[in-house]
């Protein structure tokens, strides 16, 4: 069916950044198929719908995937295999932030399971699917919280927020990035680690969606317009670098 399409899978794609990112690819061109992959099944049909009744010129279909699960994500690789044989875009965009100020060893399995390890599997598990892409690309949903370089600078803004399990699974996630980098150069995949701004979205919960306007939060459709431009190559002379929305480039 779209197999002439781009196809585009991003995890996290019910809510958030994942959902306006898939709205922005559907939007942005009828060769674009959206696979948009989600962890509960009855959000993600909500989401598709409500993407589909905007009438994008591309394409949208759901995948069930939890990305901290290895039988999910196997199902789901074998599902997208037998339905398009490869993969022209990865983005990994599910994330959590940890539940306690505090890093505590189970807070620190659960963001790492999610942040870290599943990005890292399910890009593993995809590899063949890259692979047969004519242009594949990688892009991670970090953050700049994940910044060694912000993290030690006390005149940056980001120098007093806490989230310690969120900033370390972040850093491992820009780690994987640059490893990521350079294992894949040799088919020619493209990645990066791309961080979506401080924006509105429930990640720190629904009830912080008014502290986050309050302080200065964009609106996550300008993450996914930042997502679109490295979808459509803009962003290719920062392959394998740490980015971020307007032509920002940040330190790891
Ligand atoms: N918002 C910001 O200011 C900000 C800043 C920097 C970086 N980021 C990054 O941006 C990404 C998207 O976050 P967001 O702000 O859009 O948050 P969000 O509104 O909370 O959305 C997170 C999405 O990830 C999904 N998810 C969580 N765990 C998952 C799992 N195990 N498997 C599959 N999907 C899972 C959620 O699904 P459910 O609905 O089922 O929970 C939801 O769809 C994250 O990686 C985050 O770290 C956000």
């Amino acid at each position: 069916m779209a197999s002439d399409k781009q196809i585009i899978l991003i995890t996290g794609a019910n809510n958030g950044i994942g959902f306006d990112t898939s709205y922005a690819l559907a939007a942005a061109s009828p060769n674009n198929h959206i696979l948009m992959a989600c962890r509960n099944h009855a959000k993600g049909e909500a989401a598709l719908k409500e993407l589909q009744a905007r009438k994008p010129q591309g394409t949208l279909d759901l995948l069930d995937l939890d990305v901290s699960d290895d039988d999910s994500i196997a199902a789901a690789v074998k599902k997208v295999e037998a339905d398009f044989g490869r993969v022209d875009v990865l983005i990994n965009n599910a994330g959590v932030v940890g539940k306690t100020p505090s890093p505590t060893r189970a807070d620190l399995r659960t963001v790492f399971e999610t942040n870290v390890f599943g990005p890292t599997v399910l890009t593993q598990s995809l590899l063949s699917l890259l692979q047969a892409s004519k242009s594949p690309k990688v892009i991670n949903v970090t953050s700049g919280l994940g910044s060694i370089g912000f993290r030690s600078d006390p005149s940056h803004d980001t120098y007093h927020v806490p989230y310690t399990s969120y900033r370390m699974s972040k850093a491992a996630l820009n780690m994987l990035t640059a490893c990521q980098y350079y294992e894949f150069q040799k088919f020619g995949c493209k990645v990066w680690a791309f961080c979506p701004g401080f924006v509105i979205t429930d990640l720190t919960g629904k009830e912080e969606r008014q502290w986050r306007k309050d302080n200065g939060a964009d609106s996550s459709e300008t993450s996914a317009q930042g997502i679109l431009e490295i979808v459509e190559g803009k962003r290719d002379a920062e392959v394998g670098t740490f980015i971020a929305r307007y032509g920002q480039q940040y330190p790891w």
